[in-house]
Parts: C-alpha cells; sequence; structure tokens
C-alpha cells in the first residue's frame, strides 16, 4: 500500500516526537478523528502520563486524553525505534534561544539523528517547530538524504507550523487552519492529506521557506504591535492620558485598526522568541530587521517599566521599595493558563528582589515557581495576608479571581493589565 493509500483509507500509522503544549494536543486530535498514533518524548515522566491517560496539558481534556488511550488509537514511548513501523513524523520539540539570541535548533537535530536511523520507503516528515527560514532544506534535508533515500521519491518532507494559542477556546489545533509547505510538490499533498484525515483544513504554500516564514511573520507582527502600544501607554502615561479609554475608542473604529494592549512584558515560548529567529536569519542575508529589534527592546524595557512606576507610587507614599512587601498576582505569562517560561513576572521579581524589597507570589493555575525564583514566597490569597503587603503587581489576570479582595485590602495596587478597570479606588495604579 502506498502512503497516499494509507491516508485516504486512514490505514496509516502516525507518531508525534515531542509531547508538550504542541504535540499532545495534535497527538489527541489525530486519534480522536480515528487515526492510530505513536506518541514519543525523551521524558519518561509525559510518557508514563500519556499511558495512563493523565494529562498534564491544559488544552488537553483529561476525559479526551483518557478516551483516545483507553481505545488503544493513542500511545506513547521513548524508545525511538517505534519509528521504523510509522508512515508519518511529526515534529514539535522546543525551539528556544540561546543567550546571545541565536536559534538553538539542537532539539531539531537531535530528533533527526534518531529518525535518519529508521527512515524507510514511503515515510513522510513534517515539522512544526517553530524556526528561522531555510531549516527544514538547509538542515534536515541534507541529514536525512545521509540515508540514500531522496526526498519526493523515497520520503516526504514538509513544514507546517503549529500555530496554536494555549487556552483560547475558539480557536484551537483542529481549527486553526494548517499552512503547510514541501520540498516538493508531492510532499506538500501528503502533508495536506494527513492533516485533511484528521479533519484540519491545511493551506498549501508553495514552499518550505515560505511556511517557516509566516509563523515568523505572525508572531512578528504581534511583538512588533505590542511593542508600539506599550510606548504609546509609557507615552501617555507622560502626557496624563488614559491609553486603555484611547485604545478601546480607537478599536470602535469599524476597519484599520487592531487593539493590541500594553502589559507588563512578553511571554511564553512564542512572541519573546520567535521573531530573533528571523532577524538571525535576515542577517546572514546582511539585512537589519529593524522593528523586530526595536520592538525587542520596548518590550523587554517592560519589566523594568513596571519596578519603576511602582516605586514612584511607593515614593508617593512616603515607602520605598527596599523593605516593601510586594505581591506578584499572577506569573504565567498569559491569563488562564499555567504556563510561566518567559514569563515577565519572573524578570520582576528579580528586580525587585535586587531592589530590596520582600516579594511574594500567588497564582491559581501555577503550583511552582521555577527554581531560580525561590526568593519569592507563596502567599495565600485572603483578606488577612493581602493586608499585609505594601503594594501588589498584577502581571497576570486570570478569570474567576475574585480581585474585590485585593482592591479592599492590599495598600496599594500597580495594575499593568486594567484588570482592575470596573474597579474605581485611589489604591490602584493604573499602567
Ligand atoms: N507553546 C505554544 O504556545 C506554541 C505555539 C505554537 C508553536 N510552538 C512551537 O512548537 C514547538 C514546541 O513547543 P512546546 O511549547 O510544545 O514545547 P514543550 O517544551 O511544551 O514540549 C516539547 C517536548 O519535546 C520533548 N523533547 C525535547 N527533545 C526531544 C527529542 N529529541 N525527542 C523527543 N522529544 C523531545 C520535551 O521533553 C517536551 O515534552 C516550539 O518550536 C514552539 O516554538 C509553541
Amino acid at each position: 500500500m502506498t502512503l497516499r493509500e494509507k491516508l485516504s483509507e486512514k490505514k496509516a500509522l502516525q507518531s508525534v516526537i515531542g509531547l508538550g503544549y504542541v504535540g499532545l494536543p495534535l497527538a489527541v486530535e489525530f486519534t480522536k478523528a480515528g487515526l492510530e498514533t505513536v506518541g514519543i518524548d525523551i521524558d519518561s515522566r509525559k510518557v508514563e502520563a500519556v499511558n495512563a491517560g493523565r494529562s498534564y496539558i491544559g488544552d488537553v481534556r483529561q476525559d479526551e486524553l483518557s478516551d483516545v488511550v483507553g481505545s488503544g488509537l493513542l500511545r506513547a514511548t521513548d524508545d525511538f525505534s517505534v519509528l521504523a513501523k510509522v508512515d508519518t513524523i511529526n515534529i514539535a520539540v522546543p525551539t528556544p534561544l540561546r543567550k546571545t539570541k541565536d536559534p538553538d535548533i539542537s532539539y531539531i537535530v537531535a530528533a533527526l539523528k534518531e529518525i535518519r536511523e529508521y527512515l524507510h520507503k514511503g515515510q513522510l516528515i513534517i515539522l512544526e517547530s517553530t524556526t528561522y527560514p531555510g531549516t527544514t532544506e538547509e538542515v534536515m534535508l541534507p541529514l536525512l538524504e545521509e540515508s540514500g533515500l531522496k526526498v519526493g521519491k523515497d520520503f516526504y518532507l514538509a513544514f507546517s507550523p503549529e500555530r496554536v494559542d494555549p487556552g483560547n477556546e475558539k480557536y484551537t489545533t483542529k481549527n486553526i487552519p494548517k499552512v503547510v509547505g514541501g520540498v516538493t510538490p508531492a510532499c506538500t499533498e501528503l502533508a495536506a492529506m494527513l492533516y485533511r484525515a484528521a479533519g484540519m483544513n491545511p493551506v498549501p504554500v508553495s514552499s518550505t521557506r515560505v511556511a517557516e516564514t509566516v509563523k515568523l511573520l505572525e508572531n512578528t507582527f504581534r511583538s512588533v504591535n505590542i511593542g508600539l502600544v506599550n510606548e504609546i501607554a509609557m507615552m501617555c502615561n507622560k502626557m496624563g492620558i488614559n491609553v486603555w479609554e484611547v485604545i478601546d475608542a480607537a478599536a470602535t473604529k469599524p476597519f484599520g485598526f487592531m487593539p493590541f494592549y500594553p502589559g507588563p512584558g512578553l511571554g511564553g515560548h512564542c512572541i519573546p522568541i520567535d521573531p530573533f529567529y528571523l532577524s538571525w536569519k535576515a542577517k546572514q542575508s546582511g539585512f537589519d530587521a529593524r522593528f523586530i529589534e526595536l520592538a525587542g527592546m520596548i518590550n523587554g524595557d517592560m519589566p523594568g517599566y513596571v519596578v519603576v512606576r511602582v516605586s514612584e507610587a511607593l515614593n508617593e507614599r512616603k515607602k520605598c521599595l527596599n523593605g516593601s512587601k510586594i505581591l506578584i498576582m499572577g506569573v504565567s505569562y498569559k491569563k488562564d493558563i499555567d504556563d510561566t517560561r518567559e514569563s515577565p513576572a519572573y524578570d520582576i521579581i528579580r528586580l525587585l528582589v535586587r531592589m530590596g524589597a520582600d516579594v511574594y507570589w500567588n497564582d491559581p493555575f501555577v503550583k511552582k515557581l521555577e527554581a531560580e525564583n525561590g526568593s519569592a514566597k507563596f502567599l495565600e490569597y485572603d483578606a488577612g495576608s493581602i493586608r499585609e503587603m505594601d503594594c501588589a503587581i498584577v502581571v497576570t489576570g486570570h478569570t474567576g479571581v475574585d480581585y474585590s479582595v485585593l482592591v479592599d485590602n492590599c495598600q496599594m495596587i500597580f495594575d499593568s493589565r486594567n484588570v482592575l478597570k470596573k474597579f474605581d479606588s485611589d489604591r490602584i495604579v493604573r499602567m
């Protein structure tokens, strides 16, 4: 049976390498469409959790996972030899930045070395990790062809960026269109067939480089617009104008304007990182991506700006940061999720601790902070504990939190996300 026949009859064996925020929802979506899938991860705790039907990703419902595991359609392993049997491989491993802000594609290369061992005729490989234009054809293709097999003839290779927005209930892995670019037309077509078999809507593009750049444009668009609105917020503060009111009124324009909101800084595994994948690659062609660099600088300075504003507000109340008890309210990088990767809360904590503040944190979604932030202590969210605080900084506003407890009891609150907009209190200092 050819891969085309297997895909059209749903008889292919799928695999997903990397069972994190992107890979696990994808594997579950495949199996919900009746496609048998093996998840592969080097983290044995994730493998055990999946096989026990235990979800560790907010976007994957517990009952959904136990159903697909119970039906035998999904299983997980840390043994890559299973690749000898699979027909398709979707790769969703991390693509962080090095300290120098250069791309770190070592996770992709590690996964590829395993794939190369087991590569066989008729296999389809799709990279979903965000990366710079050229990764699929300049890095992956030569490694895979070392096996002696030829792309487009013996095996198929494509890039399809994952565009999931964790915590978003309206747009999910299933209904966000899948941009797909293959090395050859056959690669694009087979990759699109896989996503169609999973009930997704593929959007074919002419090349892997176009598909790689699509994702980077999307996230650069967000980073630059957030940078712009952060600058407008700082400008409005100097001029005594309420930036939130400005944005809300501007958003009534039915065309030509899209609201972005200021905040304490960027977080997560995408927006603070991906634009630098693009600017790094552009530099190799002698091009300086100025918008990317500028937005990165403005957004990167926001935690510092928050700390300065808090220090000024304390000063007006005849207090200083040194020795003040400060509560960080919400530490995940955005609302209603437990992910704290790259969260601006960490920078704010570090800066406050350096200034001698006594820092506390609370977040109903997050169980613990990254180790190096141990200097911040967990604080129970009740009137008594909050009354002890000199100041609270709302870094992330989750739904379902009763903010009146904070507004009624904390001596001062710096609201960096406008979550307290319905409250009218001189204790609130707005971004
Ligand atoms: N999290 C998001 O919101 C999001 C959205 C769109 C795109 N992306 C992109 O998707 C990719 C994955 O991100 P994520 O958030 O799912 O990361 P993650 O850290 O949640 O998951 C990655 C998984 O890969 C595993 N892994 C690492 N190296 C491996 C290897 N060699 N073999 C097998 N497994 C390996 C890790 O153990 C981990 O479970 C990144 O490129 C990211 O930029 C993420």
